[in-house]
């Protein structure tokens, strides 16, 4: 050797040589999880696990299909609609030229005479004996196209083209009058229309309310003398809104089976699985999407300060439930297996995840990890699942992550526990239940004592049972090896 060794100039870097070794090590563990991915892969697909995922996608690209063709269908509708609100304006331009033409008033009292006999409304006046009337109009607030939501409120402005007063303005949907309110403020009429002077305030807002599904509307004003007008006349459709939380309340008890059913897990939740929202409310107690997300990520930030969570990590999670946490735990790491027995809740996991391609879904065809191979996963966890199973079933499943798991590979298993405040609420709400109607997936605590014996009964090591922020218990273990 020539001389000295080169000083290092910064005693804080790292050795290049140890860099590179560091590296090479990363780049092995990589092709070592990668290898382990596809072999559980290769496992799900020679036991043709998989067809159940492949048909969930397929189900999912035609509902896309559908939906796409829906939305081409109403923007077709809508463009007739607003070719007819066209055709409509220039027709009541045109009458309005002849209900001012000499002929037309001339000829008033013939007329009158020859709507008597009949004795009601003549051929202009349609829906309740209202005739239409010549208005100057605008709606801020469309409502030709589809809406949501039970009621809508109309706002715009409105004068006769006859100058005379607006008294009041109504909506009848499908013979319901709503009156609104009139006489507000418009300054963009005068300054396109000059003062109105018996309409210097033209502006309306009217609400109403409609169940679902195609209505008639007829926006109307009265005019001084007291005779209404119509203003404008269309058919509208409403849609069905977002379910409330009451309603998906009511459907979730509906949902629910007795406890003698308890161990019939895959009737059990996929009954609560028919409806998205109802399942949202199954799985995470709400059914809002933002707070799935901010609840996974600090799910996932527990899992990293518990059992440490690497990019090279091939993961599973046992009772995945609709996907709450794979969706953002999946950015984490390099495949994540999601499996339930329940394969209603695994059709809404496949809805949320879309075509991830580091995710697999998987229905247990019982209670078991029997779908996958052995020393497959760096990490096994099941978060909010215990609650809801026998204990015998809870231990099937610390056996099965033991198995499944590689030598060195970490576990994960969380309840609530009887001996806290929380925990023992809900032990005393649920005792409310009626003996007869205790729903089968009632919540039911674990001891610190039955966790820990479960994970070294079933050979883990480093066992570890702690208490988490969110009221409940962790219990964590490594595979020997
Ligand atoms: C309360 S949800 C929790 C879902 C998910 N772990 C989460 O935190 O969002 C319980 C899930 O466990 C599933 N499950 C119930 N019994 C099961 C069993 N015996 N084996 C596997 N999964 C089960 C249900 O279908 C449901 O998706």
């Amino acid at each position: 050797m020539d001389g000295p060794p080169p000083l290092n100039p910064d005693p804080e870097a790292p050795h290049p040589q140890v860099a590179a070794l560091k590296a090479e090590l990363d780049a092995v563990r990589r092709r070592e999880a990668e290898f382990r991915a596809n072999m559980v892969q290769e496992f799900l697909d020679r036991g043709e696990r998989n067809t159940y995922l492949h048909t969930l996608r397929q189900e999912r690209a035609a509902l896309i299909a559908r939906g796409q063709e829906a939305s081409a269908d109403l923007e077709y509708l809508v463009r007739k609609l607003e070719a007819e609100g066209e055709r409509r304006a220039a027709l009541e331009a045109q009458l309005g030229r002849l209900w001012n033409s000499w002929s037309w008033r001339l000829t008033a009292p013939l007329r009158a005479l020859m709507r008597l006999p009949a004795g009601g409304a003549g051929a202009g006046a349609a829906q309740g004996g209202v005739e239409g009337g010549v208005f100057t109009y605008y709606l801020h607030t469309s409502p030709f196209r589809v809406y949501r939501g039970d009621a809508f409120t109309l706002r715009g402005w409105a004068f006769p083209q006859d100058g005379r007063r607006v008294t009041a303005i109504r909506a009848v949907v499908d013979g319901r009058s709503f009156v609104g309110r009139h006489g507000l403020e418009e300054p963009e009429v005068i300054a396109r229309y000059g003062a109105q002077p018996a309409n210097p305030l033209p502006g309306f807002e009217v609400r109403f309310e409609t169940p679902p599904g195609r209505h008639l509307l007829s926006l109307e004003a009265q005019l001084e003398g007291g005779e209404w007008r119509w203003i404008v006349r269309t058919s509208i459709w409403c849609e069905p809104g977002p379910m409330t939380s009451g309603d998906a309340n009511a459907r979730w008890s509906e949902s629910t089976s007795t406890l003698g059913d308890r161990s019939a897990y895959k009737k059990v939740w996929d009954l609560q699985a028919q409806d998205p929202d109802v399942a949202s409310l199954a799985v995470a107690g709400h059914m809002d999407e933002a707070k799935l997300e901010l609840t996974a990520r600090g799910f996932i930030d527990t899992l990293r300060e518990t059992v440490g969570l690497g990019p090279h990590d091939v993961v599973l999670e046992i009772g995945c439930g609709i996907g709450r946490v794979g969706k953002p735990l999946s950015r984490e790491c390099l495949h994540w297996f999601g499996a339930d027995i329940s394969g209603g809740m695994l059709a809404h996991a496949a809805g949320r995840l879309g075509d991830r391609p580091n995710t697999t879904l998987v229905e247990l065809a019982t209670v078991g990890l029997q779908e996958f191979p052995r020393d497959a996963f760096d990490l096994v966890y099941c978060t909010i699942v215990f609650m809801h199973l026998l204990e015998w079933d809870r231990y099937r499943y610390v056996e099965e992550a033991f198995r499944v798991l590689r030598p060195g590979g970490r576990c994960y298993f969380d309840n609530f526990p009887l001996d806290s405040e929380h925990g023992w609420k809900v032990f005393t709400a649920c005792a409310q239940y009626p003996v007869d109607r205790r729903p089968a997936h009632i919540s039911m605590a674990s001891t610190r004592e039955e966790l820990g014996i479960y994970l070294r009964k079933a050979g883990f090591e480093e066992v570890c049972v702690r208490d988490l922020p969110n009221q409940l218990i962790a219990a964590t273990g490594r595979k020997p090896g």
